[in-house]
C-alpha cells in the first residue's frame, strides 16, 4: 500500500516535470486524430506521423512545438483555445517529441 503511494507520487512528480503538464494527452489525441491526421498522411504517409520524427523536422523545442500547433490552428481557423493547444502540445511531446523541459 506504502509502495503504490509512493510510486503515485513518483509518477506525478515526473509528470509535473515535462512540458504541457498541464495539457491532457487523452483529449489532445483525439483532437489531432480528428482534426490534424489526415492531411499529415496525405504528405507523408501511414497515421501521418512520420512528420513528427523525420529527420530535417522543424519542430526542435517544445516552445517550437505550442508555436507550431498555433500556426497550424492560425492556418486552419480552428479557433482552439490555449488550453486546447496545450492538450495537443501534451500529446504530440508524449508520444513523439520528448521534450523534457
Ligand atoms: C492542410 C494540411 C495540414 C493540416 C490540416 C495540419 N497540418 Fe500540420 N503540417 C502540415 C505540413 C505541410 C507540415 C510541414 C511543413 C513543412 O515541412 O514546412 C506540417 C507540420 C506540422 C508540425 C511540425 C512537424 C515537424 O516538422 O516537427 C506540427 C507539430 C504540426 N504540423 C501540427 C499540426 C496540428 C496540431 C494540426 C491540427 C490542428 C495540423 N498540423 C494540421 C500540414 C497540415
Amino acid at each position: 500500500m506504502r509502495t503504490a503511494l509512493l510510486l503515485m507520487l513518483l509518477f506525478s512528480g515526473l509528470a509535473l516535470a515535462q512540458p504541457f503538464s498541464e495539457g491532457n494527452a487523452q483529449i489532445g489525441k483525439a483532437m489531432v486524430e480528428k482534426h490534424c491526421i489526415e492531411c499529415h498522411a496525405r504528405r507523408f504517409g501511414g497515421d501521418g506521423s512520420k512528420i513528427y520524427t523525420r529527420e530535417n523536422r522543424i519542430v526542435n523545442s517544445s516552445k517550437g512545438l505550442i508555436a507550431q500547433i498555433r500556426n497550424c490552428n492560425t492556418m486552419l481557423g480552428m479557433k482552439w483555445f490555449e488550453d486546447e493547444e496545450l492538450n495537443v502540445a501534451a500529446f504530440l511531446n508524449q508520444s513523439y517529441y520528448h521534450f523534457d523541459k
